[in-house]
């Protein structure tokens, strides 16, 4: 059984997420990875691979491929044939190879604004338009509006990028969701690329993720899925990340896209990420226990906070708290000179939001919590 309140110092390491406070008495919620160490047979693995000592140019190893169709047979039911994978070292390195493969110039990209800010981000601003679709709310719940989505879809739409489960707001969309929205690309003959590094982190036991070409099987000659172990196995820094493309038109144009400037993945991210896929299941299933109750925690504790609405997740460990009542020009700010660095809802689409990463021992967001709860006092 993993003790996940265990407290790992990550000062002295090069963390994105520490370092950005290093001299500063700021705990960090920000940045997506997560204060845990490495599941044991991931630790394991990499020893091995370190201990053999020559790290030469490396392709998927025996066994990559296997690992990954398992796993997604298993939780999604979906069948994946190996020759559909292209691996790479990054997710958005997948979502930029979309644009520059399936879009000419001129050409209009579909995302759904509040978004993972890589979406704005990832296309070429002098040959593509980006057109924003903000999500809507029902019943408490960010999900697609379809009517509107209708109306923005036209001629000169060739792409719709997608993150299912959805980071920031963490829906996690429905079969009907999402062939409403296969049905509309369809109709307009518009590549769907879905964005699910999320997939393996649904918290809402209520809840289960259908991966979106296994949920639209008549649009999956157009679907580019990119996936990968780095948010759930907390490996984000080793850069191992895969497309699945079922049609190999489009996975040949998409490999075109990224040759000469996209590297080959490392041999310490394939071990990291076959072990992962391979043996990581039982330490998955605590960590999800043990995000659910920080959310759990969460959710009671600001909530009972003037001004704070922490909104209903059903995956991720990224809390979307809607702070539109505190009525600041700049909450992330604010709650940053009281010592909690979070994200702010600003780079995703939406201002009066913050975003709080919650995967870290309880401890330190117990204490993130208390300096947020001391920085509103302030304001009585
Ligand atoms: C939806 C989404 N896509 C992609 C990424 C980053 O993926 P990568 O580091 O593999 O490029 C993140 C990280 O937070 C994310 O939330």
């Amino acid at each position: 059984m993993t003790d996940f309140d265990v407290v790992t110092s990550r000062k002295s390491t090069a963390s994105l997420k520490w370092d950005k406070y290093r001299d500063q008495d700021v705990l960090p919620f920000w940045v997506a990875d997560m204060d845990f160490k490495l599941a044991e047979p991931i630790q394991r693995a990499l020893e091995e691979r370190v201990a053999h000592g020559v790290f030469g140019y490396t392709i998927a190893p025996d066994g990559m491929s296997e690992a990954v169709i398992a796993h997604l047979s298993n939780e999604y039911q979906w069948d994946v044939d190996p020759n559909w994978i292209v691996w790479l070292p990054g997710v958005v390195t997948g979502l930029a190879m979309s644009c520059r493969a399936f879009c000419n110039d001129g050409d209009d990209i579909v995302v759904n604004p509040p978004i993972y800010h890589h979406f704005y981000d990832s296309h070429e601003e002098d040959r593509h338009n980006i057109v924003r679709v903000p999500l809507c709310k029902i019943d408490g719940r960010w999900t697609y509006d379809m009517p509107a989505m209708e109306s923005a879809f036209n001629d000169k739409t060739k792409l719709m990028m997608m993150c299912s489960p959805h980071n920031p707001t963490g829906t996690v969309f429905t079969p009907a969701e999402l062939q409403s929205l296969a049905a509309l690309c369809k109709k307009h003959n518009v590549i769907m690329v879905s964005d699910e590094i999320h997939c393996d982190l649904v918290i809402d036991k209520q809840a289960t993720h259908y991966p979106t070409a296994a949920a639209c099987p008549d649009m999956a000659d157009n679907i580019v899925t990119i996936m990968s172990g780095s948010k759930t196995w907390n490996i984000a820094g080793l850069n191992c990340s895969f497309a699945i493309i079922k049609n190999q038109a489009l996975r040949d144009k998409f490999q075109m896209a990224g040759q000469s400037i996209v590297p080959m993945v490392a041999p310490l991210a394939y071990e990291a990420t076959m072990a992962a896929y391979r043996d990581g299941g039982e330490w998955r299933a605590e960590l999800l226990d043990y995000l659910a109750a920080n959310f759990d925690y969460l959710r009671t504790e600001l909530g009972a906070l003037p001004g704070l609405k922490v909104e209903p997740i059903q995956a991720t460990y990224l809390a979307w708290v809607d702070a539109t009542e505190l009525g600041m020009d700049d909450t992330q700010g604010f709650f940053e000179k009281h010592g909690v660095g979070m994200s702010s809802g600003e780079q995703f689409g939406h201002a009066q939001y913050i975003r709080l990463n919650f995967a870290c021992p309880r401890s330190t967001l117990v204490e993130g919590v208390e300096r947020m709860k001391a920085a509103l006092a302030t304001l009585a």
